[in-house]
């Protein structure tokens, strides 16, 4: 199977049911709807849309509901995104590459926007063409993943231990409601699609799937946070810091953040295994979102280092860490998750090289003024 092919057929499919759920329930005339669309349209990765469609897909359900399914989740993610970036909230200026909707529409209309895309949502579900019975499996789906047992009560977990440092079980709890429950919702809404009934080990095999992938989504999310770039991910890196988050990589560190994401997808691949060759889509996508992790941490790792190498150049210390960093990236090759552990250190060691240069002159300034003050009294 081309996977990227695959992934890019359902990504168009969702945006095409997002475009077309845009004109039906976010009239241009309000300006809440316009900064809903803002937020909406051209831009996401898409992966809970794409969960719906592979499951509904593998499931062989009905195209058209999964459709309709798949924006009404992306329009709830959405919505969850507006009010994620609020001031009270991560106060984050940037999504998607763009201005925050609380930028460019300022914080009461964001705030409405949120409002309006959480409200349609469910109006999307509701018209889908789906039995009744359908329907109304979806809107659980969808309820359970977003309100007081999924995305909502991560979020209010996830604010709470600003302030107190979360132990794992905890982080564990916080990342699997703020991030898995949506993901669970996708694969439910899949299911629901294609008939699936609630009881059956094949929805029970994808929600426990979901669930790692959940997971492993928020620990690659936390990692990125660390090691990429703003440019890459298009939303401030640096963010969990700022907000004094606890994450796998303040209690483990980028290596053991990343073995711990890659012990879930481990688990999510498990979770597939009475499936066979036909959960192959969920497979590769499962491995994908843990990878990305090593492109745009390592891109993002060279990036920083590069630009504070360009500070360091008439520095010894600087150029003896480049050259290390060069050779690092020569053997790259099977060895990604050493090497973002190196890069990080060696980040470290540039970082530091840097201040202690700073002072150097600065104490050299000093003594040379000091100097040239006495010899002119
Ligand atoms: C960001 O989600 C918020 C998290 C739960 C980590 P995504 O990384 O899926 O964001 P988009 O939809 O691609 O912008
Ligand atoms: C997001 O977690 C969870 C949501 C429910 C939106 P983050 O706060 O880490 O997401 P980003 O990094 O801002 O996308
Ligand atoms: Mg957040
Ligand atoms: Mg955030
Ligand atoms: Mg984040």
């Amino acid at each position: 199977m081309d996977y990227a092919k695959q992934y890019q057929e359902y990504l168009a499919r969702a945006n095409h049911a997002l475009e077309k759920a845009c004109e039906t329930f976010l009239p241009e005339e309000s300006e809440v709807c316009r900064a809903a669309r803002y937020s909406l349209l051209g831009g996401g990765k898409r992966i809970r849309a794409v969960l719906v469609l592979a499951v509904c897909d593998m499931l062989n359900g009905s195209a058209e509901a999964a459709e309709q399914f798949a924006a009404a989740v992306e329009m709830l993610h959405c919505y969850s995104l507006i009010h994620d970036d609020l001031p009270c909230m991560d106060n984050d200026d940037l999504r998607r590459g763009k201005p925050s909707c609380h930028k460019a529409f300022g914080e009461s209309t964001a705030m409405l926007a949120g409002d309006v895309l959480l409200t349609e949502a469910f109006n999307v579900v509701a018209n889908a063409p789906a039995s009744p019975i359908v329907s109304v499996q979806a809107a659980r789906a969808l309820g359970a993943g977003a309100g007081s047992h999924g995305m909502v009560y991560g979020q209010e977990l996830d604010l709470k231990y600003e302030a107190l440092a979360a132990t794992e079980e905890q982080l564990r709890l916080i990342h699997r409601n703020k991030t898995g429950a949506l993901i669970i919702a996708a694969v439910e809404l899949g299911c629901a699609a294609a008939g699936v009934k609630a009881d059956t080990a094949i929805r029970k095999s994808l929600v426990r799937y979901a669930a790692e992938v959940g997971l492993v989504f928020q620990i690659v999310d936390d990692i990125l946070d660390v090691t990429s770039t703003t440019e890459e991910l298009g939303k401030p890196v640096g963010s969990d810091a700022d907000n004094d988050k606890t994450t796998f990589i303040t209690l483990y560190g980028l290596q053991g953040a990343h073995e711990k994401a890659e012990h879930h997808n481990a688990a999510a691949l498990a979770a597939l295994d009475a499936l066979g060759p036909k959960a192959d889509f969920l497979r590769l996508m499962a491995a994908e979102l843990l990878e990305r992790t090593a492109d745009e941490s390592l891109a993002g790792l060279l990036a920083q280092a590069e630009d504070m190498v360009g500070h360091l150049d008439p520095m010894e210390e600087g150029a003896v860490v480049y050259a290390e960093l060069i050779a690092a990236t020569g053997s790259l090759k099977g060895k990604v998750d050493e090497l973002n552990q190196m890069l990080a250190d060696n980040l470290a060691r540039l970082r530091k090289a840097l201040a202690d240069a700073r002072e150097d002159a600065l104490s050299k300034h000093v003594f040379y003024y000091g100097a040239d003050r006495e010899s002119s009294e």
